[in-house]
């Protein structure tokens, strides 16, 4: 039995959310798993119903979560009701520092049938995973102001790398790639000639670890020159291990590359504890409730997360329903509003190849 926490959060989260229970559904029946979830519905309007006030995550909850075997999250944000960042931080950065999801898992992975904006590139150019740092390094909150508000102000913001939290991410990246038979190279991404000291910690560490993986090929290149390979040479690419701030960055170049925001996703892990999963994208809120919003990226990360509950046989199936729906023809665009589908239809149309 796979207790799951679910949270729809706001926007377009909710509806999105429908779907990928749809799919669930679908992959449970066929494949024969049990699972249970149990709904929080943390985000804007219930923080705003308390007058922004209270705790957008209690730690009661943190602590039920704790007992979960995973938590999918919808999306949330809605900046007309909270004001940016106090969500982010408040609901989903709590999740991933206090739940110690080291990890920040996105395959960049283009489907047959989809646009990418690369020309000449197609799904063989257009597959490999990003492996990001997801509890430290500029996220970490550590800063403050001087004379804030006056001409003499000055602000400052820490980036915090330990030789613990960068060692635990390496090995989860090298593990990752001699452990998958289609991916043989591991290639560091850091700005270690600029970084002096916080990336030169990553140089190091990843050459000690590397002497462990002799079997994986190892390459290193700086995040500026990474924006370039992404954008040329996405073949050469297989499995990157970055810091938490460049893999958010690199992560939506790489979403635009497979086909844009409808389609990328990601889960937060820890290899040891609960692991959570959430499609790249935002609340979106002027799609809400309009069912236009493209639940594609929210389903595959549904795949993510049966795929990590161990369910693989129903995390192939949603990933081949995806495949053979995107290459049908059937789906005309993965923006929202332009799909040719409703979100539910897109729903019906996964679980049913399901
Ligand atoms: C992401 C998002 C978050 C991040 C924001 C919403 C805090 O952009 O998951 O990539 O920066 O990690
Ligand atoms: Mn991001």
């Amino acid at each position: 039995m796979h207790n799951i926490a679910v949270l729809p959060g706001d926007g377009i989260g909710p509806e999105v959310l429908d779907e990928v229970l749809k799919v669930i559904r679908a992959a449970a029946e066929k494949t024969g798993f049990n699972y249970k979830t149990v709904n929080y519905d943390f985000g804007a309007d219930r923080y705003a119903a308390e007058g922004c006030e209270g705790d957008p995550l209690p730690d009661s909850a943190l602590s039920e979560f704790r007992d979960m075997d995973a938590i999918y999250l919808g999306a949330i944000g809605d900046e007309s009701k909270v004001p940016r960042g106090v969500l982010e931080k408040g609901i989903l950065l709590k999740i991933r520092f206090e739940l110690d999801q080291y990890i920040n898992l996105r395959p960049i992975k283009l489907y047959p049938g989809v646009l990418t904006p690369l020309r000449g590139k197609g799904p063989k150019d257009i597959d490999f995973i990003v492996v990001r740092e997801n509890t430290e390094g500029l996220y970490a909150g550590i800063g403050g102001f001087l004379k804030k508000g006056t001409p003499d102000e000055v602000a400052v913001q820490e980036m915090v790398n330990t030789y613990k939290g960068v060692k635990r991410c390496i090995r989860h990246a090298f593990d990752l790639t001699r452990d998958d038979n289609k991916r043989k190279k591991l290639t560091l991404c850091d700005k270690s000639n600029v970084l002096t000291f916080a990336h030169d910690l990553w140089q190091r560490v990843f050459e000690e670890v590397g002497k462990e993986y002799p079997d994986v090929e190892q390459d290193n290149v700086y995040v500026d020159a990474m924006t370039m390979r992404m954008v040329k040479n996405p073949e050469w690419l297989d499995v990157i291990v970055v810091c938490n701030m460049f893999g958010d960055i690199i992560t939506d170049l790489g979403a635009e590359l497979q086909g844009g925001m409808g389609i990328a996703a990601s889960g937060n892990i820890n290899p040891n504890g609960v692991s959570m999963f959430e499609p790249i994208h935002g609340s979106a809120p002027k799609y809400k409730r309009l069912n236009v919003a493209n639940p594609l990226a929210a389903i595959c990360a549904a795949g993510m997360m049966l795929d990590h509950l161990g369910e693989k046989e129903a995390a192939k199936r949603v990933d081949n329903a995806i495949a053979t729906a995107l290459a049908s023809g059937k789906i005309k665009s993965l923006s929202a509003g332009k799909m040719g589908l409703s979100t539910t239809e897109m729903g019906d149309l996964i679980a049913g190849l399901i």
